[in-house]
């Protein structure tokens, strides 16, 4: 058959894609910078002025990336006005789900009762809620999907050491979850995204998995030593405050927007201080309104940017309609930005 012949058929739907409805999920324990105090040697004061984060969440043990990712689904599934069955593809984007296999889409998807659906697990870190919306819009675009439901959750606290100064304090936990379905006009920006793996020691596991089972040797007093996240804080800001700026600038252009056009600027929650430099860098409008979810949740990774969101359209600070610039930027290093219109 030559190309001439070859009649593809693509499904009839809208041509575009739009978030539906966002949902999210907090876990209950709240560990204020007093307690980690009493972890690391710091001060409140230092972790405020240094971070911008006062308190953040930690998960008990029932709150597994499973029960917190299944929570903020089914609120966004519903704010979508669908039933879970209507969902035909699941996308995770964690680095905490402990299980090589299988996925936890793949189960998540079939506790949510969205079954049969196409299933799988992305690692992009922080980035990871966007890099699941940029897959998300080009696979409903294309009409391989029509409702597509993207989680970012995590369990950092299971990945942190909680003695180590410069990262106890920061990683957290929690999950947001988005559904991507059909539009009649354009919802979703065309995703800004790129990797520097040369510079893949930032941030990192202290070890892979193996090592860590292997260094036990049997004999080792405390048994394996399970892996921690480990952050060369420094380097990371610096690439992050500059570099994703351009970034999030070329997110914008790539929308055919103008800064001031944007009303709403979700960067990753990942330090405060890298959010001011971002804005300043942007020359965004005074107008717009800033996530700073960080401030009492921590950074919680791929989970940081839909719980943002929701805590500002539940507040009624952000509104549905609004056009929002979200970037998200960590291990790898990855990042990722679009510009989205707020469900
Ligand atoms: O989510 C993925 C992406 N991650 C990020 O984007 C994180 C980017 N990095 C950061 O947010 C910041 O680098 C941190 C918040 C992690 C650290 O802030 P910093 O201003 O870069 O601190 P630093 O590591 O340069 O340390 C400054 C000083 C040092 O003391 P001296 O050498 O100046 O006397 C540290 O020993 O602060 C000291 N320090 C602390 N003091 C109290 C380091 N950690 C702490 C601490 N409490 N927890």
């Amino acid at each position: 058959m030559t190309a001439a012949e070859l009649r593809l058929h693509v499904p009839e739907q809208d041509r575009y894609a739009k978030i539906m409805g966002i949902g999210s999920y907090r876990p209950r324990r709240v560990v204020d910078n007093a307690e980690i105090c009493t972890l690391i040697d710091s001060t409140d004061e230092w972790i405020r002025t240094r971070s911008g984060i006062r308190e953040r969440r930690w998960a008990s043990a029932d709150e597994t990336v499973h029960m917190m990712s299944l929570a903020a689904a089914r609120t966004a599934v519903e704010r979508s006005g669908l039933h879970p069955a209507q969902v035909d593809t699941v996308i995770v984007s964690t680095v905490t789900h402990l299980w090589q296999t299988p996925s936890a889409a793949a189960t998540i998807a079939s506790e949510l009762g969205a079954t049969g659906a196409a299933a799988f697990d992305i690692s992009a870190a922080c980035a990871g809620f966007c890099y699941g919306v940029a897959m998300a819009d080009s696979l409903v675009r294309t009409g391989s999907s029509t409702h597509v439901l993207v989680i970012g959750v995590e369990r950092l606290s299971d990945l942190t050491n909680r003695g180590d100064r410069s990262t106890a304090f920061i990683f957290a936990d929690g999950a947001g979850a988005a559904i991507v379905g059909p539009s009649p006009t354009p919802a979703i920006g065309p995703v800004v995204w790129g990797s520097d793996g040369d510079q893949a020691h930032l941030i990192t596991q202290t070890e892979p998995w193996d090592r860590a089972m292997d260094s036990a040797g049997g004999d080792s007093p405390g048994g394996p030593q399970w892996p921690v996240l480990r952050m060369d804080g420094k380097p990371v800001f610096k690439w992050a405050a500059f570099t994703m700026a351009k970034a999030a600038a070329e997110a914008l252009d790539r929308a055919g927007g103008a800064a001031d056009e944007i009303e709403v600027f979700v960067p990753h929650q990942a330090n405060m201080r890298i959010t001011d430099a971002m804005l300043r860098a942007l020359r965004l409008p005074e107008s717009v309104v800033v996530a700073r979810d960080i401030e009492r949740q921590g950074n919680t990774s791929a989970a940081s940017i839909p719980l943002a969101i929701d805590a500002l359209l539940a507040s009624g600070e952000a509104r549905s309609g609004q056009t929002c610039l979200i970037i998200g930027f960590g291990a790898g290093l990855v990042y990722a930005g679009q510009v989205i219109v707020l469900p």
